[in-house]
């Protein structure tokens, strides 16, 4: 463990916490979960902060974007991962059009991840034009990440997933965009598929940290999606350019229930070892039927 957040058990790493690792320079480790058993294995290798991303949609529901995700499949995955999580930051994802349509749908929005979900914060997409919105879950009490750069909820309007701020109006724009979520209260910031310079950039202009996809080296912190660190899926699922296999389950995975597959066929699954015994003389006993 590389964070000099507190150890497991004893007290959760905290919004404010962020802050003081950038203050010191402690680079700020984030991970996707979407379950009880992923949580408890990250929470226990020292991931500082835990996301329930929207991606779920895709990594876990079998979506082609985040866009069908609900506010019920939010609050049914965090639920699993903060049951998981001792230490860990717990932030959920406001999905697609769950705070766009005013301030107080985006208030019960929030509520629903931290009371019934057990977040301890949230994470939502956009700039400027959600600053007030961000203002208001503050105000509430909930602590908000922004998330600037491709966000994948405004995937019909990129069409597709490019890179942003390569050139100076947009680079200008998610300077000023940063500056607003932060003006507005927001803890934290991630930057996704964003020159790894402007990130720099973005960086050394704000107070609050930013947690790079995408983004470069120079990030306060950094994000991945569990499924394309640890290789978790269909074998020939795409890796994006910004991740990096640090394991590869996916055929791990295949092999093993292949084995399993070929044993229980040839009857050479369950042996001895799997099954359990009785007195013989009940067996003896019984009637015939
Ligand atoms: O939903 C998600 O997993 C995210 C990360 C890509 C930052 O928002």
């Amino acid at each position: 463990m590389t964070s000099s957040a507190p150890p497991p058990g004893r007290g959760r790493v905290t919004a404010v916490a962020l802050r003081r690792m950038k203050a010191r320079g402690e680079r700020i480790v984030m991970l996707t979960a979407y379950d009880y058993p992923s949580a408890r294995l990250f929470d226990a290798a020292g991931v500082d902060v835990l996301l329930v991303g929207d991606s779920l949609g895709m990594v876990v529901l079998g979506h082609e974007s985040t866009i069908p995700v609900t506010m019920d499949d939010m609050v049914h995955h965090t639920k699993a991962v903060a049951r998981g999580t001792r230490r860990a930051l717990v932030v959920a994802d406001l999905p697609f059009m769950s705070y766009s349509l005013g301030r107080e749908q985006a208030l019960a929005n929030a509520a629903r991840l931290i009371q019934e979900g057990g977040a301890q914060a949230v994470k939502l997409e956009g700039g400027e034009p959600v600053a007030r919105t961000v203002e208001a879950i503050v105000e509430s009490g909930i602590p908000v990440m922004g998330h600037l750069g491709l966000t994948p909820q405004s995937i019909h309007r990129f069409g597709g997933y490019p890179v942003q701020g390569r050139d100076r109006t947009t680079a200008q724009r998610l300077l000023e965009d940063a500056r607003a979520l932060e003006a507005a209260g927001a803890f934290a910031l991630v930057l996704e598929l964003v020159p790894a310079a402007l990130a720099q950039r973005i960086t050394a202009a704000l107070q609050i940290p930013t947690i790079g996809i995408g983004a470069g080296p120079h990030c306060d912190g950094q994000v991945q999606v569990m499924h394309d660190l640890l290789g978790y899926g269909p074998v020939d699922a795409f890796v994006p350019k910004h991740a990096k296999r640090f394991a590869n389950l996916g055929p791990i995975i295949a092999e093993a229930v292949g084995r399993y597959a070929a044993e229980v066929r040839a009857g050479t699954f369950p042996g001895e070892d799997q099954s359990f015994t009785m007195d013989e003389r009940v067996l003896e006993s019984l009637e015939e039927v």
